[in-house]
């Protein structure tokens, strides 16, 4: 029987994410305990520094210094944790709260691609909850779309744009000619970036993230180390304007894929048309779009970082806590999770669009076309552009679909060049 005694919660990190979790919890407390049947009160928090100003009232629950303790404390029922990091303090308090019988609620994606298995086995053991709607895509409901509403479906693809940092950054370059290192500054004062921000922008935050979908979308095991990661710092300013005129937007996009050829899980920049629905996801929203056999395709879309968004993800999960409304984190027992061995990319087939920037002097082109076609790519387009202030120049090549083999062995062929200033940059065509 569902008890109508509060639900008490210790709160671990106070950063964007906690502090947002206590504002909302402020503003929409009376609703939030008429829907979840009881009240959801905060009893302890932790942090590194007690004295800091974080815009909300913490003196009024009691201050823990050693946040692993938390997962100890009799008075507190569940324990979110909004630290961060794949290990250090916030797993060895997700542990410690699990072994205890508490149930866990954290928004950290790092921890869940590198240890979700182990916490899934843990919580199960325990029978307790371990929630992580707020790991992947924000304030967006994918988890629960996938592990709830199309759990009766077959899911053979999963693919979305999961960091809200690199869209941030891709529209404001692509919107204002603004340079990278500019907007990533602005990322990070929104609350957007992780605290190391190279894991937004090397792709490593999506490929978290894409590496939990999979799992939920197929029923496998999480399997982050066969995720294959790009991410946007060589993007340039001239590649976004390329991509514009050729109908595309450049987005971060991970792909996963189940099938009898394995489990295929990468993330990387793309040139999205301007006729697909990721084209048009702009600013620190995210989306993805999962395809089941009965449902057909579903979109899943909304603001995929920051303090509210993401305080309403965790939120959510306390409710369904506070409703007794779990089962096994990956909806189905962990001991059922089957592994997959990772697929071939080289076999997959696609266009994709090359940039290379080059020396300005005679048989340059010639060298790479000759390169493509040793190597059997096709070329569809080439565009050439005027010689930036290095003196080098910009060549653009959109080639005809064919095996991604053959595009990585052409520039194979050209790696050393002395033709070319700089290491290509490979992005592939969504579609
Ligand atoms: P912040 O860096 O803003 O906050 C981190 C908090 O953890 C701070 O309060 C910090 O304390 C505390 N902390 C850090 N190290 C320790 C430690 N060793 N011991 C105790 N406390 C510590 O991070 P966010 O709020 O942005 O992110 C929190 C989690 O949520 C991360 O896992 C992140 O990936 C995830 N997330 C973030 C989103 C966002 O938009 N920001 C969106 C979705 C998920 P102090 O303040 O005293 O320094
Ligand atoms: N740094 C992450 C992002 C936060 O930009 O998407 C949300 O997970």
């Amino acid at each position: 029987m569902t008890s109508t005694s509060p639900l008490r919660v210790a709160l671990a990190g106070l950063g964007t994410v906690g502090a947002g979790v206590i504002k909302l919890l402020d503003v929409n407390g009376e609703l939030i305990a008429r829907r979840a049947g009881r009240p959801i009160e905060i009893v302890a928090v932790s942090a590194r520094d007690r004295a800091k100003d974080r815009g909300v009232d913490i003196a009024r629950f009691d201050w823990v210094d050693d946040t692993a303790a938390l997962a100890h404390r009799a008075d507190a029922d569940v324990v979110v944790e909004l630290i961060g990091g794949s290990d250090g303090p916030a797993l060895t308090l997700a542990r410690a709260t699990l072994a205890g019988g508490k149930g866990l609620v954290t928004a950290n994606k790092a921890m869940m691609a590198h240890h979700g298995l182990e916490l899934a086995e843990a919580a199960e053991a325990a029978n307790a909850a371990l929630k992580f709607e707020a790991a992947v895509a924000g304030g967006v409901p994918v988890i629960k779309g996938l592990r709830e509403g199309a759990a009766a479906n077959e899911i053979g693809r999963v693919y979305g744009i999961l960091n809200g940092t690199c869209n941030f950054i891709l529209t404001k370059m692509e919107a204002e000619g603004r340079d990278f290192a500019d907007v990533l500054a602005e990322a990070q004062a929104l609350g957007f970036a992780e605290a190391d921000p190279s894991f937004d922008i090397d792709g490593v935050d999506a490929s978290h993230k894409l590496s939990i979908l999979a799992s939920l979308a197929f029923g496998t095991r999480p399997a982050f180390d066969d995720v294959a990661t790009g991410g946007i710092r060589h993007v340039l300013a001239a590649d976004i304007a390329e991509a514009a005129t050729l109908g595309y937007r450049i987005r971060l996009v991970g792909i996963a894929e189940a099938g009898p050829k394995g489990l295929f899980q990468r993330v990387h920049p793309h040139l999205v048309p301007l006729s697909h629905p990721l084209a048009h996801v702009s600013g620190a929203l995210n989306a993805v779009v999962a395809e089941g056999n009965f449902v057909g395709r579903l979109l899943f879309q909304g603001a995929g970082a920051g303090d509210g968004p993401t305080a309403s993800a965790v939120v959510a999960d306390l409710i369904d806590i506070a409703r007794d409304e779990f089962g096994p984190p990956y909806a189905m027992p962990a001991a059922q999770l089957t592994v997959l061995p990772p697929a071939d990319s080289g076999e997959r087939r696609g266009r994709a669009y090359l940039r290379f920037m080059v020396a300005d002097r005679v048989g340059v082109l010639a060298e790479i076309a000759a390169a493509m076609r040793d190597a059997g790519v096709s070329i569809e387009s080439l565009m050439q552009r005027g010689a930036s202030a290095d003196g080098s120049v910009l060549v653009a090549i959109v080639t005809h679909e064919g095996p991604e083999r053959a595009v990585a062995q052409a520039l194979e062929k050209l790696r050393g060049s002395q033709s070319l200033a700089g290491e290509p940059l490979w992005m592939h065509i969504l579609g």
